[in-house]
C-alpha cells in the first residue's frame, strides 16, 4: 500500500481536482483529521454540509451524518470511505417499532437525536444533537408531552437538567454504555487532581462524577478554557487527538473500560480508514443516496433543529 504521506498528498491534490470537501467527525482516526477541511461534531458537520461551495462532500464519520449532509444537499455528490460504517445506537430504532411507541402517545411530539435513520427522522418533529438538545427542549411549551429517542441516557441528561418530563426511547451507544460508576471512581482516585469530563450519551452513574458534560465539541472547548492541567476523558478517545492538538501543555487520560465490556473505541468510526477515503475519491463510490420522499419527510425535522438552534 501507499505510506500515510503519500495517500495524504493525494487526496489533497483530488481534493482540487473534483472541488470536494473532507468532513470528519472527531472519533475517526488521526490521519483521518488531518485530510479533512472541517472536524466538528454533529452539528457543526451538518451545517457545514448545508453551507459549503464544494460539488462533492466526502464524509468520514457513521451512515446517519453523511445521509444528514445528503438530506441536506440532494444535488452535491455525497460519498463515505465506508458504506458500511453504521452507528448501532441509530441502527437499534427500528422503524416499526418507533412508530407504534408515537402511535401509543399519539399526544405526544417527537425529538429525536440526529444518531438515526432518516425513516425515523421523517417519523420525528424535531432533530437535536447533544449540542442542542437541552436548547431545544427548554424551548417546547411546559405541557407539551414529549418523546425522546432513540438515546435514553442523553434523554435522562436533559430530563434532569431541565426537569421536564419525558417518554424516553431505551436505545443507548454501545461506547458511553460500557463506562461504568466503579471504573470512574478509581480513575479519579488515581488522579486527584484531573477533571473527569463526560459526553452525555454516558449513563447517569458515570455522568454524576463528572465536572462537566457536553457534545464534543463542548468537551473540547471545555478543556481549553479550563485552567486544569489534567483531564478524564468519557468519550471516544478519538477526540484525544484533537484535544491534545489544541492544549499542548495539558494531560488527557482516556476513562477507563469496565475490563467485562472492553469496548470503549467506537469500530464503526475506525472503519474509515485513510485509503478508503482515498479510494472513495477516485471511485466516486460509495454513494449515499436517499430516496426522495423520505429525504422531504426526514429534512423538516432537520430543518426544525437548525432553525431552533440558530
Ligand atoms: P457529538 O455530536 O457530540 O459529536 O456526538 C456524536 C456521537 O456519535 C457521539 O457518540
Ligand atoms: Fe454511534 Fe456510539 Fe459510535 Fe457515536 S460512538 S457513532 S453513538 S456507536
Amino acid at each position: 500500500g501507499l505510506s500515510t504521506e503519500e495517500l495524504l498528498k493525494r487526496v489533497e491534490a483530488l481534493k482540487k481536482e473534483m472541488n470536494a470537501v473532507i468532513l470528519a467527525h472527531y472519533y475517526t482516526l488521526p490521519e483521518i483529521q488531518q485530510a479533512a477541511d472541517i472536524v466538528g461534531d454533529s452539528l457543526a458537520l451538518a451545517r457545514a454540509a448545508e453551507k459549503n461551495s464544494a460539488d462533492v462532500i466526502v464524509f468520514a464519520g457513521v451512515y446517519f451524518m453523511a445521509e444528514t449532509a445528503k438530506i441536506l444537499n440532494p444535488g452535491k455528490l455525497v460519498l463515505m470511505p465506508d458504506a458500511g460504517a453504521g452507528c448501532p445506537l441509530a441502527d437499534s430504532c427500528a422503524e416499526e417499532e418507533f412508530r407504534a411507541f408515537r402511535e401509543a402517545h399519539p399526544d405526544a411530539i417527537a425529538i429525536t437525536y440526529v444518531n438515526s435513520t432518516a425513516a425515523i427522522k421523517k417519523l420525528s418533529d424535531i432533530i437535536c444533537t447533544s449540542s442542542n438538545a437541552e436548547h431545544i427542549v427548554r424551548q417546547i411549551p411546559p405541557e407539551q408531552k414529549i418523546i425522546f429517542g432513540p438515546d435514553r441516557n442523553l434523554g435522562a441528561w436533559v430530563m434532569k437538567q431541565t426537569g421536564r418530563d419525558m417518554l424516553l426511547w431505551q436505545g443507548f451507544c454501545y461506547v458511553h454504555e460500557a463506562y461504568s460508576e466503579v471504573y470512574m471512581i478509581q480513575v479519579k482516585a488515581m488522579h486527584p487532581g484531573a477533571e473527569l469530563i463526560a459526553h452525555p450519551e454516558c449513563r447517569e452513574e458515570v455522568l454524576r462524577h463528572a465536572s462537566f458534560v457536553g457534545s464534543t465539541s463542548a468537551l473540547l472547548d471545555y478543556t481549553e478554557k479550563s485552567p486544569s492541567k489534567s483531564f478524564i476523558v468519557a468519550t471516544e478517545p478519538g477526540i484525544l487527538y484533537e484535544m491534545e492538538k489544541r492544549s499542548p501543555g495539558k494531560t488527557f487520560i482516556p476513562a477507563p473500560k469496565d475490563p467485562a465490556n472492553p469496548r470503549s473505541v467506537c469500530k464503526q468510526m475506525k472503519q474509515n480508514t485513510l485509503e478508503k477515503l482515498y479510494l472513495c475519491m477516485v471511485n466516486r463510490a460509495p454513494e449515499i443516496t436517499v430516496d426522495e420522499q423520505l429525504r422531504e419527510g426526514a429534512l423538516k425535522s432537520i430543518r426544525r433543529m437548525l432553525e431552533m438552534s440558530a
